[in-house]
């Protein structure tokens, strides 16, 4: 708790180019439940160099993705938005932490699979303990909740194995978070493979809708969705391409599928592309137009990484010293 409120944390990486998923399955419930809590919400730079980046491209980004956070609507006066780099406490726990981790538990991790198949040549010792850091970021707040994609449910888990872990050898330092799931509406799914997640990742450029993309490349690319032959608007899994439009018409719109199926009764998939097509510009093009703005007035975002650097570091190190302590090493000498 921080005053009367529970605590949230969450990051994201600044890795790819940002997509419609991650706008509307992550960072717009964000911005809903910032009232609520008390929220620190990081741009994860130091998680990126799990896997090789360009350093020009990797800070660009990093300033892009942490301006798009202020853009979307998180009020950074009462949103901690900050780098994780900026913060020496989540590496210094990270360390403590790796000493209460074992090899065993972080060799099941499956996103850890995944990324060393995929990066054969990099299976670095980063990328192994990639969960311990990321439970490091969440318990250096005393976080109660964690939004995230449930892609992260495995690092959720282990963060509250280490944390109990930890506890039970030293009493009650760490708050025992709980993963927060959006609604299961905000899984926006590949335009031309309704199956599959849409990702930063994938090689198809048609599959994602990009955050900067323009209203003419968005509209195009709805229009090339991938349906099916039904031929009927149905909110249905037998149709995982009409499903998926029908969810992100309906986040775009607030109107729920139930009215999204009434609303296009009788309609061709034509008419509907088009229409999700036009909303998903009409939620685009404020956030496209407030970024750019934002961007350019450097010194106001120098100040909010600067004072929210302060704040986060603040809260982190407070929780830092005292795992220290317990852990045995010397009080600082004043
Ligand atoms: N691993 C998360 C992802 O790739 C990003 C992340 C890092 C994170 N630290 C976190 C998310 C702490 C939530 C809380 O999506």
């Amino acid at each position: 708790m921080i005053g009367d409120k529970k605590v949230l944390f969450s990051g994201m990486q600044a890795t790819g180019n940002l997509t419609l998923g991650n706008y509307l399955g992550a960072l717009k419930n964000w911005v809903k439940l910032s009232d609520e809590y008390e929220c620190f919400y990081s741009v994860v730079d130091e998680h990126s160099i799990t896997v090789r980046q360009d350093p020009a491209v990797l800070r660009k980004r990093s300033r892009a993705l942490l301006t798009l956070y202020i853009a979307a609507g998180l009020d950074p006066e009462k949103n901690c938005i900050y780098y994780q780099s900026h913060v020496s406490a989540h590496a210094e726990l990270a360390w403590i932490l790796n000493c209460f981790t074992y090899m065993g538990e972080l060799s099941r991790m499956t996103q850890f699979k995944d990324k060393s198949a995929k990066h054969a040549d990099n299976i670095n010792a980063g990328l192994f303990t990639y969960p311990v850091l990321m439970a490091s970021d969440i318990l250096l707040y005393q976080a109660d909740v964690v939004p995230v994609g449930i892609d992260q449910r495995q690092h959720l888990e282990i963060t509250r194995d280490i944390a109990q872990r930890f506890n039970s050898i030293y009493g009650e330092v760490f708050t025992i978070p709980d993963a927060y799931y959006g609604k299961a509406g905000a899984k926006i799914m590949s335009l031309q493979d309704p199956t599959k997640k849409m990702s930063k990742s994938d090689e198809n450029p048609n599959g994602s809708i990009y955050l900067m993309d323009d209203p003419d490349t968005i509209i195009r690319k709805f229009k090339r969705a991938v349906t099916d032959s039904e031929a009927q608007i149905l909110y249905r899994e037998e149709q995982p391409g009409i499903h998926n439009l029908i969810d992100i018409y309906s986040v775009c719109t607030g109107k729920t599928p139930d009215e999204v199926v009434k609303e296009f009764d009788g309609r061709g998939y034509g008419d509907f592309k088009l229409a999700v097509g036009e909303a998903v510009v009409g939620q685009l093009k404020p956030l496209q137009e407030e970024a750019a703005r934002i961007e350019k007035d450097k010194a106001y975002l120098d100040g909010i990484i600067k004072n929210n650097a302060e704040k986060a570091g603040y809260f982190a190190n407070k929780t830092l010293r005292k795992v220290q302590k317990k852990v045995g090493f010397p009080e600082r000498v004043r």
